[in-house]
């Protein structure tokens, strides 16, 4: 089966003023006019109201599990429904581990986007210590149990595979070095992923789920990563905060394509 291709940027807490996201967005914009491929950026939320973009989907970082509340400083997924936003991210490595997020939060939120049709783009991921002792097969089996607990229409959510240890990110990495998983790990991975769902939902949903890499991907290593069978896009951090770093790997995927 192929399934196409999704890049996802994240571009987390580094873009902070609407000028220099707008100049961003629109450069990012512009060049997809050139490629068909599934393409969406998570801006963090205060910028969803003020950005416009006509090839480029936009997305949240992150929702919180109700719907409305008192919940000081969370998004409501009944904003991005006003806003008109079609996806958002759902238990990053940096909600899990800097704030403490739960697996069963994460299923709260995954339901809630699906509610209103919003995609939810599942993020999963072991740690350096999980990856060492073995156990990360068993982390991503329990992230993809219960963050997917009751979800009925998985054709909508987008999972994106992130091993914590190739994050671009010191502060989850404090004592190993932050580098890509290979590509044959990576693949060896997706396809447990998939090996994961096709027990949960059997194989024609399991063949057609989009598994997307993140961690350290951009356009040198990008190629590798994507020609794997079970990865079906990518999930970028630093490398999507650019035009000029991340539609080369918009080209990469078009030449698989
Ligand atoms: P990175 O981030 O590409 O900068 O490693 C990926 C992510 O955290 O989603």
């Amino acid at each position: 089966m192929t399934r196409p291709y999704v890049i996802g940027g994240n571009w987390k807490l580094q873009v902070t003023s609407l000028s220099e996201a707008k100049r961003r967005l629109e450069e990012i914009d512009s060049h997809l006019e050139n490629f068909d491929i599934e393409t969406f950026i998570a801006v963090p939320s205060v910028f969803l109201y003020s950005v416009s973009t006509q090839n480029l989907k936009l997305a949240a970082e992150d929702i919180h599990y109700e719907e409305s509340g008192a919940y000081t400083g969370a998004t409501s997924v009944l904003s991005l429904v006003d806003a008109g936003i079609g996806y958002t991210l759902v238990g990053h490595s940096e909600r899990r581990i800097i704030f403490k997020e739960t697996d069963e939060e994460i299923n709260k939120k995954v339901k809630l986007a699906l509610k209103y049709d919003i995609t939810p783009v599942l993020c999963i991921g072991e740690t350096a210590k999980e990856r060492e002792t073995g156990e990360y097969k068993e982390v991503l089996r329990r992230q993809l149990v219960v963050g997917l607990q009751g979800v009925e229409n998985l054709e909508k959510v987008i999972i994106a595979y992130e091993p914590v240890w190739a994050i671009n990110n010191k502060a989850l990495n404090p004592d190993t070095e932050i580098k890509p998983a290979t590509p044959a790990d990576a693949e060896a991975t997706h396809s447990f992923v998939r090996r994961v769902i096709e027990e949960l939902y059997g194989q024609n949903i399991s063949q057609s789920v989009r598994i997307l890499y993140g961690g350290s991907m951009k356009a040198s290593n990008a190629e590798e990563l994507l020609k794997q069978p079970n990865i079906d896009g990518g999930l970028i951090g630093g490398a999507s905060l650019k035009a000029e770093t991340l539609i080369p790997v918009h080209r990469i995927c078009s030449s698989l394509n």
